[in-house]
């Protein structure tokens, strides 16, 4: 998360790093360990189980689970089990051991830019403390105290959050921390100090509620403060981007989620500090809030690097449902393998904080068991923005057209899926979708009534079926005139041609009467030539003509079929 310019690290370094480190004592910090011979065990954390699977070896200083499979040294036990990059994992593992991590090809300026971000860390870290101090202790702290009791937070998690006090006045850093040039400098440069064109500065956050912002380290970078009353505006006051405050890579309360060290499954995504804070309260640990902006695709990576869902919780305002279409069109890309994310969205003016306050922690689960899907809620939302119904012709098209986009983004399997659910609102099969949208699916081949040892079959230049599956190309829709009836006796005809005229319009009939469904069903391998047939003749173009033609056909089919059936009973009275 710390954007700033680092020299790369050796890898002769992690070499080092991995052979002094201590993975047992790495992992049993996290999961507790039991001594099983030479290795150590414990409940796998890495998937749900009952009996130990889990085991380490300190003399191969590697971890292994029987039962999923997840394997590694300590540093990847702490990017999957921590949640860090594979930097801030070399950082943390560095420091257990008392290392500093060396960076290879540093210039001068680059290292003057590291001690410079260095400091600021420092510097927000007293003042999250010098905060912190106020809501103790500052005479006007009493009305902070009062209101973070009054929105139901008990001083442990405000502890465990670090909420603090910015003092009413103009002055307060610098004053209470004695800041000299150089540090007032930086309090400008961390945003916490406005400086005006005559170079005097004050201070940003004045009679506020303090909410640390924490980088995946749990280094304060930036801070959100909120007003003690309503009169005072605006509600919330965010630092600005600085050299270690980048809004689009932060979530809020993911430092305190790892702290928290609870077996999440699933990432909730709220949309304010009180949010996570008051969820946190409720035993709700696993939910982390935007800064006052949309979901990025980093902040989605982040969030994939330790779950494979995330829920997003939303007002059921407009704005909540825009919000949510944007983080449904950044995810879409990102649902790879069995990754997941859903919908949750809030009656009108709740929030999960007051939401969590009514129902209790059940009530609010089983809202966040009851969330929208994926395909939901990109159906409900596509379906919502057409311009005739989804039972027209016209609503269908425009869905079709709609989704291609969202369902061409999707990776893995997931085009194949949300394609046939489309196919379920349109009435246009799977394959042909695939066609239509460009995208390649699972059945792009349409389903074939052949059967795999069949003859190929002859027929005749001037059949009139041939002629048939011609005039069906062109007008699809017709094959309707065959009655279940009329096609089983086609099926039953002792008549080769007959038969495979039924199996033409039974893949019509599968196929929504689309005639390039039996184009493609003619092209196969063991029928092209009879599309080659069809192809060489010649229609006339004129509607009248190939209307009467084709009544012509179907009745002369008809009375052949009767011909046979009279037959076959005069045969059956002949016998008995
Ligand atoms: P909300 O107004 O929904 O805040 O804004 P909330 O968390 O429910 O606040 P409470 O319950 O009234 O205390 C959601 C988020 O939007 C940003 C903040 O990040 C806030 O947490 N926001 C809101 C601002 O940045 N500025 C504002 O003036 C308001
Ligand atoms: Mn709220």
């Amino acid at each position: 998360m710390n954007k700033t310019a680092k020299g790369t690290i050796p890898r002769s370094f992690i070499e080092d790093l991995l052979a002094r480190a201590d993975i047992v004592q790495v992992i049993n910090q996290r999961v507790p360990l039991k001594k099983a011979g030479t290795n150590y065990k414990a409940c796998c954390p890495f998937h749900d189980e009952k009996t130990p699977s889990f085991n380490v070896s300190a003399q191969k200083q590697f971890y292994h689970c029987f039962g999923c499979g997840a394997s590694g040294d300590a540093l990847k036990f702490l990017t999957d089990y921590d949640g860090l990059s594979f930097v801030e994992a070399v950082e943390t593992l560095a420091a257990m051991n008392g290392m500093e991590v060396p960076r290879e090809k540093l210039t001068q300026k680059q290292a003057q830019q590291q001690q410079k971000t260095r400091d600021l860390y420092d510097v927000m870290h007293s003042v999250a403390k010098f905060y912190r101090q106020q809501l103790k202790s500052h005479p006007a702290s009493a009305e902070a105290k009062t209101y973070l009791k009054q929105r139901g937070l008990t001083a442990e998690i405000a502890k465990e959050f670090v909420i603090g006090f910015a003092p009413p006045g103009w002055d307060s850093l610098v004053s209470n921390l004695k800041a000299d040039t150089i540090l007032k400098q930086q309090l400008v440069e961390t945003g916490m100090l406005i400086q005006k064109e005559d170079g005097k500065t004050y201070d940003r956050f004045r009679h506020r509620i303090m909410f640390p912002i924490r980088d995946g380290r749990g280094r304060v970078i930036a801070f959100g403060g909120r007003v003690l009353s309503a009169e005072e505006q605006p509600k919330y006051l965010n630092s600005p981007e600085t050299p270690i405050f980048h809004k689009s890579v932060t979530l809020y309360g993911l430092y305190e989620m790892r702290q928290a060290r609870q077996q999440v499954n699933h990432i909730l995504v709220v949309e304010g500090y009180m949010d996570v804070v008051a969820l946190a309260q409720f035993g709700i640990r696993n939910a982390v809030a935007t800064l006052g902006t949309a979901i990025t695709t980093e902040h989605l990576d982040i969030m994939f690097r330790q779950v494979n869902e995330v829920v997003f919780c939303f007002d059921g305002d407009d704005a909540g449902q825009k919000a949510a279409w944007k983080a449904l069109e950044l995810a879409l890309p990102k649902m790879q393998d069995t990754r997941s994310i859903k919908f949750l969205f809030l009656d009108q003016g709740e929030d999960p904080d007051s939401t969590v306050r009514q129902e209790g922690v059940e009530g609010f689960q089983n809202r966040i068991q009851q969330a929208m899907t994926l395909s939901g809620f990109l159906f409900k939302g596509l379906i919502g923005r057409l311009g005739s119904p989804v039972s027209t012709v016209e609503g269908q098209q425009q869905l079709i057209a709609l989704a291609t986009p969202y369902i061409a983004s999707a990776p893995g399997a997931m085009p194949d899926l949300l394609t046939k659910v489309l196919s379920d609102y349109v009435d246009v099969p799977v394959w042909r979708l695939g066609q239509i949208m460009g995208i390649r699916v699972s059945s792009t081949k349409q389903p074939s009534a052949k059967k795999k040892n069949e003859q190929p079959v002859r027929i005749k230049a001037t059949s009139i079926v041939l002629r048939l599956i011609r005039l069906l190309m062109l007008r699809a829709h017709w094959a309707t005139v065959f009655s279940d009836d009329l096609l089983q006796d086609l099926q039953e005809s002792h008549n080769a041609e007959f038969r495979f005229l039924a199996q033409a319009i039974q893949v019509l009939k599968q196929n929504a009467y689309i005639s390039e469904s039996l184009e493609s069903w003619l092209g196969e391998a063991n029928r092209a030539h009879v599309l080659k047939q069809v192809y060489a003749i010649v229609i006339q173009e004129n509607e009248a003509f190939i209307e009467n033609e084709f009544k012509a056909i179907v009745l002369q089919i008809g009375s052949e079929l009767k011909k046979e059936k009279d037959k076959k009973t005069l045969q059956k009275k002949l016998m008995n």
